[in-house]
């Protein structure tokens, strides 16, 4: 058997929904990470500092919860006040606010078209040292939908950071080559989450040999060169990147439709992905940094003093292929190979 030992990670990129699914899925991630930063795309969405406070209690209150931080944001609306966040931060509430392109994924309808309307916002957050998480697609229906990632660079998140050149960005997602390396060279206030998926898949897995709706999530993956600059990305130690699951459950019969929803639920077996593929690149001494430093210290945080130990198994590891939920049956992101890593309980 192998092991490895590592600072408990914690996940910079999450949705728990709300209602019975959040009861459902809070343990699947309380399990193995310590804090996760909680995204806001709630219907109605998380808005203000009231909304974050009471969306907080009914985190911590979730089955599992117990040794969980919550890390929450706002979303940000053309009609956020500047003063809302800057108190909601003070308070220590809320840890970064969140900007979706309107309509560029699931739940963004309330998100901004005119960046104008969002500056005085962006300028305060700047002040005070707080970040700004971007969704980094546009939605414009003419570029095509495996471009959306580079193009919004270029036409949008370039320009707002000229304009706002001391804001903390955070890169939600990365899927590309063009994605990774702006964020490598974007200096210390700029920083990048990738996925466990997007280091395993990438566009075939979706679409060649029948469409595969459990594959399906935004950014969608790319091809395989961006994978592996992803993967390089990762597993290069670089303090600007960190993992940011985007473990994202909707029920299997929201995903397997004629138009289905976009997400991939990975909270079970992140690590297990994780593992799997820096052990791939030889580089599981760099594991830690990606999981566990990299993001705390980018958000001013320490990492996390306790740790847990990741054990290899010469027999594959049964991780269960769905979660029931009191909302439906949750498909379990599959990597397609099996899994030999799990974290020793
Ligand atoms: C997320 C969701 O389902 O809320 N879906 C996804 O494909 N990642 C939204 C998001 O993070 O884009
Ligand atoms: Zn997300």
């Amino acid at each position: 058997m192998t092991s490895l030992t590592i600072r408990r990670p914690d996940d910079w990129h999450l949705h728990l929904r709300d209602g019975a699914m959040l009861e459902a899925v809070t343990a699947e991630s309380a399990r193995d990470f310590a804090r996760a930063i909680i995204m806001p795309n709630l219907v109605p969405p998380v808005v203000t500092g009231a909304d974050a406070r009471a969306y907080r209690q009914r985190i911590l209150a979730a089955p599992g919860a117990a040794n969980f931080t919550p890390l929450m944001t706002l979303y940000l609306t053309e009609a956020t006040g500047a003063d809302d966040v800057a108190a909601a931060h003070a308070e220590g509430l809320v840890h970064a606010v969140k900007l979706y392109p309107a309509g560029a994924t699931t739940n963004s309808a309330s998100g901004v078209r005119d960046f104008d309307k969002v500056q005085p916002v962006l300028e305060r957050m700047a002040e005070i040292g707080l970040p700004l998480c971007v969704h980094g697609e546009v939605t414009d229906h003419s570029v095509d939908i495996f471009d959306r990632e580079a193009v919004f660079i270029d036409r949008v998140l370039d320009p707002l950071r000229r304009r706002n050149p001391t804001l903390r960005v955070v890169m939600e997602h990365v899927t590309t080559a063009e994605g990774a390396t702006y964020a490598r060279e974007g200096g210390e206030g700029l920083a990048a989450t990738i996925t466990a998926h997007h280091l395993i898949i990438n566009r075939n897995h979706i679409l060649a040999g029948g469409i595969r709706p459990h594959y399906y999530c935004l950014p969608v993956a790319k091809r395989e060169t961006h994978r592996l600059a992803l993967v390089e990305a990762a597993t290069s130690g670089s303090r600007s990147f960190f993992l940011g699951t985007d473990s994202a459950p909707h029920v299997d019969p929201l995903k397997e439709a004629a138009c289905g929803c976009a997400g991939c639920f990975t909270a079970p077996v992140a690590l297990a992905c994780l593992a799997h593929v820096f052990e791939e690149a030889g580089a599981l001494d760099r594991l830690e940094a990606f999981a566990s430093l990299n993001g705390p210290d980018f958000y001013g945080m320490a990492p996390n003093a306790e740790q847990i130990t990741l054990e290899k198994s010469a027999a594959p590891v049964p991780y269960p292929a769905k979660l029931e939920t009191g909302e439906g049956p949750v498909t379990v992101f599959d990597p397609g190979f099996p899994l030999h890593w799990r974290v020793a309980r």
